[in-house]
Protein backbone atom coordinates (compact mmCIF):
# COMPACT_ATOMS: atom_id res chain seq x y z
CA UNK A 1 0.00 0.00 0.00
CA UNK A 2 1.20 3.82 -0.53
CA UNK A 3 0.41 6.52 1.54
CA UNK A 4 0.17 9.96 0.52
CA UNK A 5 0.17 12.73 2.38
CA UNK A 6 -2.33 15.93 0.71
CA UNK A 7 -2.01 19.08 2.06
CA UNK A 8 -3.08 21.19 -0.64
CA UNK A 9 -6.50 19.02 -1.65
CA UNK A 10 -6.00 18.18 -4.92
CA UNK A 11 -5.08 14.46 -4.42
CA UNK A 12 -8.16 14.36 -1.84
CA UNK A 13 -10.45 15.72 -4.47
CA UNK A 14 -9.65 13.16 -7.00
CA UNK A 15 -10.12 10.21 -4.98
CA UNK A 16 -12.20 7.05 -5.90
CA UNK A 17 -13.43 7.33 -1.89
CA UNK A 18 -13.75 10.05 0.42
CA UNK A 19 -14.22 9.40 3.76
CA UNK A 20 -14.94 12.43 5.75
CA UNK A 21 -16.65 12.84 9.06
CA UNK A 22 -20.08 14.65 10.79
CA UNK A 23 -20.32 15.53 14.77
CA UNK A 24 -23.53 15.59 16.26
CA UNK A 25 -24.53 18.56 18.14
CA UNK A 26 -26.95 19.41 20.70
CA UNK A 27 -29.13 22.84 20.16
CA UNK A 28 -30.62 23.21 23.69
CA UNK A 29 -33.65 25.56 22.42
CA UNK A 30 -34.96 28.65 24.03
CA UNK A 31 -38.18 28.43 25.56
CA UNK A 32 -40.24 30.98 27.92
CA UNK A 33 -42.53 27.42 29.17
CA UNK A 34 -41.60 25.07 31.85
CA UNK A 35 -40.79 22.46 29.97
CA UNK A 36 -40.73 18.84 31.90
CA UNK A 37 -38.61 17.83 29.57
CA UNK A 38 -35.35 19.63 28.62
CA UNK A 39 -36.11 21.24 25.33
CA UNK A 40 -32.95 19.55 23.23
CA UNK A 41 -32.64 18.06 19.75
CA UNK A 42 -29.88 16.97 18.44
CA UNK A 43 -28.58 17.49 14.40
CA UNK A 44 -26.07 16.95 12.38
CA UNK A 45 -23.10 19.16 11.89
CA UNK A 46 -20.79 19.39 8.82
CA UNK A 47 -19.53 22.75 9.11
CA UNK A 48 -15.41 21.77 9.22
CA UNK A 49 -15.46 20.21 5.44
CA UNK A 50 -13.68 22.15 3.38
CA UNK A 51 -15.29 21.46 -0.11
CA UNK A 52 -18.13 23.60 -0.39
CA UNK A 53 -19.24 21.17 -3.40
CA UNK A 54 -19.20 18.41 -1.73
CA UNK A 55 -21.34 19.99 1.58
CA UNK A 56 -24.07 21.18 -0.80
CA UNK A 57 -24.32 17.66 -2.49
CA UNK A 58 -24.58 16.22 1.29
CA UNK A 59 -27.32 19.02 1.95
CA UNK A 60 -29.44 18.03 -0.93
CA UNK A 61 -29.50 14.57 0.24
CA UNK A 62 -33.26 13.34 1.10
CA UNK A 63 -30.47 10.63 3.34
CA UNK A 64 -29.27 13.73 4.94
CA UNK A 65 -32.19 15.27 6.20
CA UNK A 66 -32.69 12.27 9.10
CA UNK A 67 -28.99 11.61 9.52
CA UNK A 68 -27.92 12.89 12.85
CA UNK A 69 -24.04 11.91 12.88
CA UNK A 70 -24.41 9.90 15.82
CA UNK A 71 -21.26 7.57 16.77
CA UNK A 72 -20.82 5.03 14.04
CA UNK A 73 -23.90 6.31 11.73
CA UNK A 74 -23.03 6.53 8.32
CA UNK A 75 -24.15 7.57 5.17
CA UNK A 76 -22.87 6.40 1.49
CA UNK A 77 -23.72 8.80 -1.67
CA UNK A 78 -22.54 9.40 -4.92
CA UNK A 79 -20.64 12.60 -5.69
CA UNK A 80 -20.60 14.92 -8.42
CA UNK A 81 -17.97 13.55 -10.52
CA UNK A 82 -19.06 10.02 -9.65
CA UNK A 83 -16.79 9.75 -6.73
CA UNK A 84 -17.94 7.27 -3.57
CA UNK A 85 -18.17 9.39 -0.30
CA UNK A 86 -18.75 8.01 2.79
CA UNK A 87 -19.78 10.07 5.96
CA UNK A 88 -19.06 8.56 9.42
CA UNK A 89 -20.36 9.98 12.63
CA UNK A 90 -18.39 10.32 15.29
CA UNK A 91 -21.05 11.64 17.65
CA UNK A 92 -19.84 13.99 20.63
CA UNK A 93 -16.60 15.17 19.02
CA UNK A 94 -15.82 15.81 22.55
CA UNK A 95 -15.99 12.85 23.36
CA UNK A 96 -14.37 10.90 20.51
CA UNK A 97 -10.99 9.41 21.53
CA UNK A 98 -7.78 8.05 19.88
CA UNK A 99 -9.31 4.69 20.57
CA UNK A 100 -12.49 5.78 18.59
CA UNK A 101 -10.62 6.95 15.93
CA UNK A 102 -8.92 3.79 15.57
CA UNK A 103 -11.75 1.56 15.24
CA UNK A 104 -14.06 3.76 12.92
CA UNK A 105 -10.95 4.08 10.61
CA UNK A 106 -10.58 0.41 10.81
CA UNK A 107 -14.07 -0.29 9.81
CA UNK A 108 -14.22 2.06 6.90
CA UNK A 109 -10.99 0.86 5.67
CA UNK A 110 -12.17 -2.55 6.24
CA UNK A 111 -15.09 -2.42 4.47
CA UNK A 112 -13.61 -0.07 1.61
CA UNK A 113 -10.32 -2.50 0.56
CA UNK A 114 -10.13 -3.42 -2.74
CA UNK A 115 -12.58 -1.97 -3.90
CA UNK A 116 -11.10 1.64 -4.40
CA UNK A 117 -7.69 2.17 -5.84
CA UNK A 118 -7.17 5.45 -3.55
CA UNK A 119 -8.98 6.17 -0.60
CA UNK A 120 -8.75 9.21 1.02
CA UNK A 121 -9.50 10.37 4.60
CA UNK A 122 -9.98 14.17 5.28
CA UNK A 123 -7.68 14.19 8.16
CA UNK A 124 -8.72 17.68 9.01
CA UNK A 125 -12.66 16.29 10.14
CA UNK A 126 -11.20 13.24 12.56
CA UNK A 127 -8.81 15.53 14.73
CA UNK A 128 -11.35 16.02 17.18
CA UNK A 129 -7.73 16.46 19.39
CA UNK A 130 -5.95 19.21 17.91
CA UNK A 131 -3.35 17.27 17.23
CA UNK A 132 -3.55 17.17 13.47
CA UNK A 133 -0.20 14.67 12.91
CA UNK A 134 -1.24 12.52 15.40
CA UNK A 135 -4.80 12.13 13.83
CA UNK A 136 -2.89 11.08 10.42
CA UNK A 137 -0.51 8.83 12.08
CA UNK A 138 -3.86 6.88 14.67
CA UNK A 139 -5.54 6.61 10.84
CA UNK A 140 -2.00 5.23 9.38
CA UNK A 141 -2.05 2.97 12.15
CA UNK A 142 -5.53 1.69 11.96
CA UNK A 143 -5.21 1.38 7.88
CA UNK A 144 -1.79 -0.68 8.58
CA UNK A 145 -2.99 -3.27 11.35
CA UNK A 146 -6.54 -3.74 9.44
CA UNK A 147 -4.57 -4.70 6.30
CA UNK A 148 -3.48 -7.45 7.79
CA UNK A 149 -4.31 -11.71 6.22
CA UNK A 150 -2.99 -14.63 6.50
CA UNK A 151 -4.07 -16.91 3.62
CA UNK A 152 -0.96 -18.63 2.73
CA UNK A 153 -2.56 -21.82 2.93
CA UNK A 154 -5.65 -20.95 0.73
CA UNK A 155 -5.46 -22.38 -2.34
CA UNK A 156 -7.43 -19.11 -3.62
CA UNK A 157 -6.06 -15.87 -2.13
CA UNK A 158 -7.20 -12.98 -2.00
CA UNK A 159 -6.35 -10.29 -4.65
CA UNK A 160 -3.46 -8.13 -3.89
CA UNK A 161 -4.85 -4.86 -3.96
CA UNK A 162 -2.56 -1.58 -4.91
CA UNK A 163 -4.43 0.80 -3.10
CA UNK A 164 -3.34 4.77 -2.04
CA UNK A 165 -4.10 5.85 1.03
CA UNK A 166 -4.22 9.87 1.10
CA UNK A 167 -4.40 11.86 4.12
CA UNK A 168 -6.24 14.50 2.88
CA UNK A 169 -6.61 18.01 3.93
CA UNK A 170 -3.80 18.53 6.33
CA UNK A 171 -2.17 21.88 7.41
CA UNK A 172 0.82 22.30 5.22
CA UNK A 173 2.90 23.54 7.86
CA UNK A 174 2.45 19.69 9.71
CA UNK A 175 3.92 17.94 6.54
CA UNK A 176 7.68 17.21 7.84
CA UNK A 177 5.82 15.71 11.27
CA UNK A 178 3.06 13.92 9.71
CA UNK A 179 5.50 12.15 7.47
CA UNK A 180 7.65 10.92 10.31
CA UNK A 181 4.94 9.90 12.35
CA UNK A 182 3.87 8.06 9.66
CA UNK A 183 7.46 6.32 8.57
CA UNK A 184 7.39 4.77 12.17
CA UNK A 185 3.78 3.91 12.52
CA UNK A 186 4.86 2.36 8.94
CA UNK A 187 7.97 0.61 10.58
CA UNK A 188 6.10 -0.30 13.92
CA UNK A 189 2.89 -1.76 11.45
CA UNK A 190 5.37 -4.12 9.46
CA UNK A 191 6.98 -5.07 12.95
CA UNK A 192 3.41 -6.09 14.12
CA UNK A 193 2.65 -8.00 10.72
CA UNK A 194 5.51 -9.87 10.73
CA UNK A 195 5.34 -11.48 14.20
CA UNK A 196 1.18 -11.91 13.62
CA UNK A 197 2.69 -14.76 10.73
CA UNK A 198 4.67 -16.29 13.05
CA UNK A 199 2.05 -16.61 15.69
CA UNK A 200 -1.03 -17.95 13.18
CA UNK A 201 1.96 -19.87 11.26
CA UNK A 202 0.94 -23.69 11.67
CA UNK A 203 2.92 -25.67 14.61
CA UNK A 204 4.01 -28.17 11.99
CA UNK A 205 6.00 -25.88 10.28
CA UNK A 206 6.84 -23.20 12.81
CA UNK A 207 8.36 -25.17 15.51
CA UNK A 208 11.37 -24.55 17.50
CA UNK A 209 14.32 -24.95 14.63
CA UNK A 210 12.51 -23.38 11.94
CA UNK A 211 10.89 -20.22 14.18
CA UNK A 212 14.67 -19.73 15.26
CA UNK A 213 15.86 -19.75 11.32
CA UNK A 214 13.14 -17.36 10.56
CA UNK A 215 14.02 -15.13 12.85
CA UNK A 216 17.87 -14.99 12.18
CA UNK A 217 16.69 -14.46 8.71
CA UNK A 218 14.20 -11.34 9.47
CA UNK A 219 17.11 -9.84 11.52
CA UNK A 220 20.14 -10.04 9.11
CA UNK A 221 17.53 -8.76 6.25
CA UNK A 222 16.26 -6.03 7.91
CA UNK A 223 18.21 -5.14 10.98
CA UNK A 224 21.40 -3.94 10.47
CA UNK A 225 23.93 -3.71 13.09
CA UNK A 226 21.83 -6.03 15.01
CA UNK A 227 24.00 -9.78 16.71
CA UNK A 228 22.57 -12.59 16.23
CA UNK A 229 23.66 -15.54 18.34
CA UNK A 230 21.37 -18.47 18.29
CA UNK A 231 22.27 -21.40 20.88
CA UNK A 232 21.81 -24.93 19.90
CA UNK A 233 21.05 -27.70 22.22
CA UNK A 234 24.79 -28.28 22.56
CA UNK A 235 25.06 -24.97 23.48
CA UNK A 236 21.76 -24.98 25.89
CA UNK A 237 23.34 -28.25 27.46
CA UNK A 238 26.45 -26.15 28.18
CA UNK A 239 24.57 -23.28 29.59
CA UNK A 240 23.07 -25.97 31.91
CA UNK A 241 19.32 -24.77 31.04
CA UNK A 242 17.88 -27.48 33.19
CA UNK A 243 14.31 -26.43 32.52
CA UNK A 244 14.22 -25.65 29.14
CA UNK A 245 15.84 -29.23 28.17
CA UNK A 246 13.28 -30.67 30.54
CA UNK A 247 10.41 -29.05 28.09
CA UNK A 248 12.43 -30.26 25.02
CA UNK A 249 12.90 -33.03 26.05
CA UNK A 250 9.91 -35.02 24.15
CA UNK A 251 10.36 -32.92 21.14
CA UNK A 252 11.39 -34.04 17.99
CA UNK A 253 13.07 -30.88 17.30
CA UNK A 254 16.19 -29.21 18.70
CA UNK A 255 15.47 -26.14 21.33
CA UNK A 256 16.78 -22.97 20.38
CA UNK A 257 17.74 -19.91 22.94
CA UNK A 258 17.97 -16.56 20.45
CA UNK A 259 19.58 -14.07 21.13
CA UNK A 260 19.53 -10.65 19.82
CA UNK A 261 21.37 -7.28 20.58
CA UNK A 262 21.39 -3.83 19.74
CA UNK A 263 23.06 -0.71 20.62
CA UNK A 264 22.07 2.54 19.69
CA UNK A 265 23.76 5.02 17.73
CA UNK A 266 25.00 7.51 20.43
CA UNK A 267 25.92 4.09 23.36
CA UNK A 268 27.79 5.78 25.89
CA UNK A 269 28.24 3.73 29.39
CA UNK A 270 25.27 5.39 31.31
CA UNK A 271 23.22 4.24 28.47
CA UNK A 272 20.11 2.65 29.55
CA UNK A 273 20.06 -0.98 29.06
CA UNK A 274 17.10 -3.34 28.96
CA UNK A 275 16.30 -6.94 28.54
CA UNK A 276 13.21 -8.41 26.83
CA UNK A 277 12.90 -11.85 27.01
CA UNK A 278 9.96 -14.20 25.38
CA UNK A 279 8.12 -17.59 25.87
CA UNK A 280 8.38 -19.13 22.46
CA UNK A 281 6.54 -22.68 22.78
CA UNK A 282 5.64 -23.50 19.02
CA UNK A 283 2.94 -25.83 20.47
CA UNK A 284 1.67 -26.73 24.23
CA UNK A 285 0.31 -30.21 24.29
CA UNK A 286 0.47 -30.13 27.90
CA UNK A 287 3.58 -32.81 27.88
CA UNK A 288 2.92 -35.78 29.94
CA UNK A 289 0.09 -33.78 31.93
CA UNK A 290 -1.83 -33.65 28.28
CA UNK A 291 -4.43 -31.21 27.86
CA UNK A 292 -7.77 -32.33 26.93
CA UNK A 293 -7.80 -31.65 23.01
CA UNK A 294 -10.49 -29.02 23.50
CA UNK A 295 -7.84 -27.02 25.97
CA UNK A 296 -4.95 -27.84 23.39
CA UNK A 297 -6.45 -26.68 19.85
CA UNK A 298 -4.83 -23.67 19.51
CA UNK A 299 -1.56 -23.44 21.22
CA UNK A 300 0.53 -23.21 18.22
CA UNK A 301 -0.37 -19.50 19.63
CA UNK A 302 2.01 -20.22 22.92
CA UNK A 303 4.93 -18.67 21.20
CA UNK A 304 3.13 -15.29 21.27
CA UNK A 305 5.41 -13.95 24.44
CA UNK A 306 8.24 -14.49 22.76
CA UNK A 307 6.31 -12.94 19.11
CA UNK A 308 5.46 -9.67 21.06
CA UNK A 309 8.90 -9.13 22.61
CA UNK A 310 10.41 -9.23 19.46
CA UNK A 311 8.58 -7.45 17.21
CA UNK A 312 8.54 -4.90 19.76
CA UNK A 313 12.77 -5.21 19.41
CA UNK A 314 12.21 -5.09 15.32
CA UNK A 315 10.08 -2.09 15.23
CA UNK A 316 12.70 -0.02 18.25
CA UNK A 317 15.69 -0.91 15.91
CA UNK A 318 14.26 0.41 13.22
CA UNK A 319 13.11 3.55 15.11
CA UNK A 320 16.61 3.99 16.31
CA UNK A 321 15.44 3.72 20.12
CA UNK A 322 18.41 5.42 22.50
CA UNK A 323 18.37 2.39 24.76
CA UNK A 324 20.44 -0.84 24.17
CA UNK A 325 18.12 -3.82 24.13
CA UNK A 326 19.22 -7.34 24.21
CA UNK A 327 16.34 -9.65 23.42
CA UNK A 328 16.02 -13.61 24.04
CA UNK A 329 13.56 -16.08 23.00
CA UNK A 330 13.07 -19.43 24.07
CA UNK A 331 12.11 -21.85 21.73
CA UNK A 332 10.79 -25.16 22.22
CA UNK A 333 7.66 -27.21 21.86
CA UNK A 334 5.82 -28.72 24.62
CA UNK A 335 5.69 -32.50 23.27
CA UNK A 336 5.73 -35.99 24.05
CA UNK A 337 7.63 -39.20 23.01
CA UNK A 338 8.70 -41.86 25.08
CA UNK A 339 11.39 -39.51 26.33
CA UNK A 340 9.49 -36.57 27.54
CA UNK A 341 9.53 -35.40 31.54
CA UNK A 342 7.53 -37.24 33.56
CA UNK A 343 5.25 -35.64 36.27
CA UNK A 344 7.32 -35.70 39.61
CA UNK A 345 10.92 -35.55 37.88
CA UNK A 346 13.35 -33.19 39.49
CA UNK A 347 15.64 -30.94 37.41
CA UNK A 348 17.94 -28.28 37.91
CA UNK A 349 17.84 -25.08 36.79
CA UNK A 350 20.81 -22.85 35.13
CA UNK A 351 20.66 -20.96 38.53
CA UNK A 352 21.51 -24.00 40.67
CA UNK A 353 18.28 -24.03 42.22
CA UNK A 354 16.26 -27.87 41.68
CA UNK A 355 12.89 -28.13 40.47
CA UNK A 356 10.07 -31.22 41.23
CA UNK A 357 8.05 -30.50 37.96
CA UNK A 358 4.51 -31.82 38.93
CA UNK A 359 2.61 -30.88 36.44
CA UNK A 360 4.71 -30.85 32.81
CA UNK A 361 1.50 -28.35 31.30
CA UNK A 362 3.05 -25.71 33.77
CA UNK A 363 6.23 -25.72 30.91
CA UNK A 364 6.62 -21.89 30.21
CA UNK A 365 7.87 -20.61 33.35
CA UNK A 366 10.43 -23.91 33.38
CA UNK A 367 12.18 -22.41 29.96
CA UNK A 368 11.65 -18.90 30.94
CA UNK A 369 13.28 -19.27 34.35
CA UNK A 370 16.44 -20.58 33.22
CA UNK A 371 16.17 -17.66 30.21
CA UNK A 372 15.77 -14.93 32.56
CA UNK A 373 18.77 -16.35 34.80
CA UNK A 374 20.46 -16.17 31.42
CA UNK A 375 19.35 -12.60 30.67
CA UNK A 376 19.98 -11.19 34.06
CA UNK A 377 23.74 -12.52 33.23
CA UNK A 378 23.69 -9.81 30.53
CA UNK A 379 23.75 -7.03 32.84
CA UNK A 380 20.73 -5.05 31.80
CA UNK A 381 19.27 -2.52 34.25
CA UNK A 382 15.22 -3.47 33.37
CA UNK A 383 13.84 -6.89 31.93
CA UNK A 384 10.57 -7.42 30.85
CA UNK A 385 9.50 -10.79 30.09
CA UNK A 386 6.17 -11.83 28.09
CA UNK A 387 4.70 -14.96 27.99
CA UNK A 388 0.93 -16.89 27.20
CA UNK A 389 1.58 -18.61 30.93
CA UNK A 390 -1.54 -18.92 32.33
CA UNK A 391 -5.24 -19.99 31.34
CA UNK A 392 -5.95 -17.98 35.02
CA UNK A 393 -5.11 -14.64 33.34
CA UNK A 394 -7.82 -15.30 31.22
CA UNK A 395 -10.41 -16.30 33.99
CA UNK A 396 -9.39 -12.62 36.13
CA UNK A 397 -8.64 -10.34 33.06
CA UNK A 398 -10.59 -11.81 30.01
CA UNK A 399 -9.40 -12.17 26.39
CA UNK A 400 -8.95 -8.04 26.42
CA UNK A 401 -6.73 -7.11 29.55
CA UNK A 402 -2.98 -8.28 30.24
CA UNK A 403 -1.57 -8.68 33.24
CA UNK A 404 1.77 -7.02 34.77
CA UNK A 405 3.15 -8.43 37.74
CA UNK A 406 7.13 -8.23 39.00
CA UNK A 407 9.77 -6.79 41.86
CA UNK A 408 9.41 -2.94 41.25
CA UNK A 409 6.63 -0.88 40.95
CA UNK A 410 8.59 2.41 39.33
CA UNK A 411 9.04 0.10 36.43
CA UNK A 412 5.52 -1.16 36.29
CA UNK A 413 4.47 2.11 36.09
CA UNK A 414 6.59 2.82 33.52
CA UNK A 415 5.22 0.16 31.31
CA UNK A 416 1.66 1.00 32.56
CA UNK A 417 1.73 4.37 31.29
CA UNK A 418 3.15 2.99 27.97
CA UNK A 419 0.15 1.39 27.61
CA UNK A 420 -2.31 3.69 28.34
CA UNK A 421 -0.45 6.00 26.26
CA UNK A 422 -1.07 3.57 23.41
CA UNK A 423 -4.89 2.20 24.32
CA UNK A 424 -3.88 -1.29 25.14
CA UNK A 425 -5.31 -2.81 28.54
CA UNK A 426 -2.85 -3.71 31.13
CA UNK A 427 -3.97 -4.54 34.66
CA UNK A 428 -1.69 -5.10 37.45
CA UNK A 429 -1.72 -8.12 39.98
CA UNK A 430 0.00 -8.55 43.08
CA UNK A 431 2.85 -11.33 44.11
CA UNK A 432 2.28 -11.88 48.40
CA UNK A 433 4.79 -13.54 50.24
CA UNK A 434 1.91 -16.32 50.61
CA UNK A 435 2.42 -16.92 47.29
CA UNK A 436 5.67 -17.25 47.21
CA UNK A 437 5.72 -19.98 49.65
CA UNK A 438 3.07 -22.11 47.83
CA UNK A 439 5.85 -22.88 45.14
CA UNK A 440 7.90 -24.15 47.44
CA UNK A 441 8.36 -28.30 47.10
CA UNK A 442 9.07 -30.84 49.76
CA UNK A 443 11.47 -32.57 47.83
CA UNK A 444 13.23 -30.24 46.06
CA UNK A 445 13.88 -26.22 46.26
CA UNK A 446 10.48 -25.30 44.27
CA UNK A 447 7.43 -26.97 42.51
CA UNK A 448 6.07 -25.69 39.31
CA UNK A 449 3.00 -25.37 40.32
CA UNK A 450 0.77 -23.82 43.39
CA UNK A 451 -1.97 -24.90 44.87
CA UNK A 452 -4.68 -25.79 41.87
CA UNK A 453 -7.24 -22.89 40.50
CA UNK A 454 -5.96 -20.29 43.14
CA UNK A 455 -3.63 -17.09 42.28
CA UNK A 456 -2.66 -19.43 39.00
CA UNK A 457 -1.27 -16.07 37.47
CA UNK A 458 0.76 -14.35 40.21
CA UNK A 459 2.14 -18.08 41.25
CA UNK A 460 3.26 -18.59 37.99
CA UNK A 461 5.32 -14.97 38.49
CA UNK A 462 6.04 -16.11 41.66
CA UNK A 463 7.93 -19.13 39.97
CA UNK A 464 9.63 -16.54 37.71
CA UNK A 465 11.25 -14.09 40.29
CA UNK A 466 13.19 -17.31 41.76
CA UNK A 467 15.32 -16.59 38.24
CA UNK A 468 15.75 -12.84 38.87
CA UNK A 469 19.37 -11.89 40.20
CA UNK A 470 21.15 -8.72 41.31
CA UNK A 471 18.62 -6.79 42.10
CA UNK A 472 17.49 -6.15 38.36
CA UNK A 473 13.99 -4.64 37.81
CA UNK A 474 11.71 -7.13 36.33
CA UNK A 475 8.18 -7.19 35.02
CA UNK A 476 6.35 -9.88 33.99
CA UNK A 477 3.52 -9.56 31.02
CA UNK A 478 1.34 -12.61 31.12
CA UNK A 479 -0.37 -12.20 27.36
CA UNK A 480 -2.06 -15.31 27.42
CA UNK A 481 -5.35 -13.45 26.83
CA UNK A 482 -4.62 -11.39 24.37
CA UNK A 483 -2.31 -12.44 21.83
CA UNK A 484 -5.31 -13.24 19.46
CA UNK A 485 -9.00 -13.33 19.68
CA UNK A 486 -9.49 -9.70 19.88
CA UNK A 487 -12.74 -10.01 18.10
CA UNK A 488 -13.80 -6.64 19.53
CA UNK A 489 -11.36 -4.83 18.14
CA UNK A 490 -11.97 -3.80 14.30
CA UNK A 491 -8.42 -3.40 13.33
CA UNK A 492 -7.40 -6.55 14.62
CA UNK A 493 -8.25 -9.69 12.52
CA UNK A 494 -11.24 -11.46 14.29
CA UNK A 495 -9.32 -14.61 14.50
CA UNK A 496 -5.15 -15.04 15.10
CA UNK A 497 -2.83 -13.13 16.12
CA UNK A 498 -3.77 -9.51 17.16
CA UNK A 499 -0.05 -7.99 17.81
CA UNK A 500 -1.08 -6.69 20.67
CA UNK A 501 1.47 -4.85 23.01
CA UNK A 502 3.82 -4.83 20.67
CA UNK A 503 2.91 -0.85 20.43
CA UNK A 504 3.06 -0.54 23.89
CA UNK A 505 6.43 -1.89 24.32
CA UNK A 506 7.94 -0.29 21.26
CA UNK A 507 6.59 3.25 23.02
CA UNK A 508 8.38 2.24 26.07
CA UNK A 509 11.71 1.31 24.43
CA UNK A 510 11.44 4.18 22.07
CA UNK A 511 11.02 6.77 24.68
CA UNK A 512 12.83 5.39 27.32
CA UNK A 513 15.73 7.86 28.18
N1 LIG B 1 0.14 -22.17 27.53
C1 LIG B 1 -0.61 -22.43 28.70
C2 LIG B 1 -1.43 -21.23 29.16
C3 LIG B 1 -2.59 -20.85 28.28
C4 LIG B 1 -3.84 -21.39 28.50
C5 LIG B 1 -2.43 -19.90 27.30
C6 LIG B 1 -4.91 -21.00 27.70
C7 LIG B 1 -3.49 -19.51 26.50
C8 LIG B 1 -4.74 -20.06 26.70
C9 LIG B 1 0.36 -22.81 29.84
O1 LIG B 1 1.50 -23.46 29.46
C10 LIG B 1 -0.40 -23.72 30.74
O2 LIG B 1 -0.73 -24.78 30.31
N2 LIG B 1 -0.63 -23.30 31.97
C11 LIG B 1 -1.33 -24.07 32.92
C12 LIG B 1 -0.64 -23.92 34.25
C13 LIG B 1 -1.14 -24.86 35.31
C14 LIG B 1 -0.81 -26.29 34.94
C15 LIG B 1 -0.51 -24.48 36.62
C16 LIG B 1 -2.76 -23.56 32.99
O3 LIG B 1 -2.97 -22.35 32.88
O4 LIG B 1 -3.66 -24.38 33.10
MN1 LIG C 1 1.20 -25.56 29.31
ZN1 LIG D 1 2.19 -23.10 27.56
Amino acid sequence: MQIKIDFIGDKFLSADLKILSAVQKTNTAKTTTKAKVPNSSTSVSIDHWSDKGLKEEFQNLRAAQTYKGSKDETLSFTGATGETVWVIGLGDKTKFQAEDLRKSVAKAFKAANGKFATIAFDVAGFNTTHDEAHTAQLITEAVYLSNYQFDKYKSKKSEPTNTTLILGNVDKKNTAKIQKLIDSTINIGESINVIKDYINEAPNFLHSEEYARRVEADVKKNLKGVKVKILNKAQIQKEKMGMLLSVNAGSAYEPRVVHLTYEPPKATAKTKHIALVGKGITFDTGGYSLKPGANMAGMKNDMGGSATVYGAFRAAVLEKAPVKITCILAMTDNAVNEHATMPDSIVTARNGKTVEILNTDAEGRLILGDVLDYACDQNPHYIIDAATLTGAALVALGNQVAAILGNDQKWINEILEAAKEKDEYMWQLPIINEWRQDIKSKVADLKNIGTPMRAGTAIGAAFLEEFIKNDIKWAHLDVAGVVDSQSHLPYCSGHGASGLIVRTLTHLLVNAK
